[in-house]
């Protein structure tokens, strides 16, 4: 009996089965950070092919907060038709959709001056970034309450914060990037505020039905001194009193260096560990390509989604060929598509 198939419920929305699109940036916006018909082209695939949960890729939550150019947005209420479009293309296509709200910070390539909670470059070759004042932080905790807001016009079914993988946020959590000594730096509390912010501001502006998701590093994996797995369930707790309904969990990004292993699945020990101390409803993802592995991770239990990134880029209708030897019957928006996934027959 494959356990890919099955539902998930969160909130009010339920998402068909286990496998969700993970947030890739396609770098293909607007320079307004609008939507294009290339990004409806893009997640209509993958929700053709049967994939639960699409994501979308960042939406920068202000200007200087673009990872490059071409990122979408949701700083002013002109960006709010396009996703709107492309909400309406996902479901009409048979997904349940999330939209992942991010700000770049230092990581950012889209301007001149770049942000940070410390004047700390993310690498040698990066741009310097200037430390952020007491108001800006407020400006942007706004910023992202206001973002919400528009998000909630949007149509999407589920609203993801981007707290991981070096960007704005995760520069906040970790003590590597932030050595401010205001109530935003040094203690573990001060330096999780920041994000915590966030989470009130929007979870005010979300509608209360509609499923909140953050995304973390578990670990920084940066070298000596970083959040380890311990901090991250400790700020998980905080996450969900505050009415976060899930936790996608990842790994790095904070330097351009990993200080570990990669293998299919290397971060799923990292969401297990996090389902297992908190009772929340965890995703996992990394080199994750297989139907067998994805059918033991939900097997025994260490993920409720698994999200699939590259393998989505490569192949958008990998789930189909996973249903036809699974001899599973998925729901899909083009019912002539399980002509696809049944047994042998003629193709007449
Ligand atoms: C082209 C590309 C763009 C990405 N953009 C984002 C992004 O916008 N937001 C995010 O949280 N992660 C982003 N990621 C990371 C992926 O969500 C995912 O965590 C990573 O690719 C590992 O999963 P995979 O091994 O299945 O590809 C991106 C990855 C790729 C390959």
């Amino acid at each position: 009996m494959s356990s890919i198939f099955t539902p998930l419920t969160l909130r009010s929305v339920t998402i068909k089965n286990r496998i969700a699109m993970a947030p890739m940036l396609m770098y293909t916006g607007q320079d307004d950070g609008r939507v294009t018909d290339l990004h409806l082209a893009h997640y209509g695939a993958r929700a053709l092919g049967g994939v639960g949960l699409i994501t979308t890729e960042v939406v920068a939550v202000d200007r200087a907060g673009r990872i490059s150019k071409k990122d979408l947005g949701l700083w002013d209420d002109n960006q709010i038709e396009g996703l709107t479009r492309l909400s309406g293309l996902i479901r009409a296509c048979g997904a349940a959709s999330a939209l992942q709200l991010a700000h770049a910070g230092r990581k950012s390539t889209a301007g001149e001056r770049i942000f940070a909670p410390s004047a700390i470059a993310h690498s040698d070759d990066a741009l310097q970034p200037v430390a952020l004042t007491l108001d800006e932080i407020k400006g942007l905790v706004n910023a992202y309450g206001n973002a919400a807001s528009r998000a909630a016009q949007t149509g999407f079914d589920c609203l993801e914060i981007h707290a991981a993988h070096g960007y704005l946020i995760h520069e906040f959590l970790s003590p590597l990037s932030n050595l401010r000594n205001d109530e935003y730096g040094g203690s573990r509390e001060n330096r999780w505020r920041f994000l915590l912010e966030i989470v009130e501001a929007v979870r005010k502006a979300w509608p209360e039905d509609k499923p909140l998701i953050v995304r973390l590093s578990a670990e920084d994996k940066a070298g000596e001194g970083g959040a380890t797995i311990v901090d991250t369930i400790g700020l998980g707790e905080r996450l969900k009193s505050l009415g976060v309904d899930a936790l996608s969990v990842s790994a790095g990004g904070l330097t351009p260096t990993f200080d570990g292993e990669i293998y299919p699945g290397y971060q799923v020990g990292y969401a297990e560990q996090i389902r297992r101390a908190l009772n929340i409803p965890v995703g996992c993802n990394g080199s994750i390509t297989s139907s067998e592995l994805i059918e033991s991770i939900l097997h025994r239990e260490a993920s409720d989604l698994v999200y699939m990134g590259r393998e989505l880029l490569r192949n958008p209708f990998w789930l189909l060929n996973v249903a036809k030897s699974a001899g599973a019957n998925p729901e899909l928006a083009i019912p002539a598509y399980a002509r696809a996934t049944g047994p042998y027959e003629r193709g007449h």
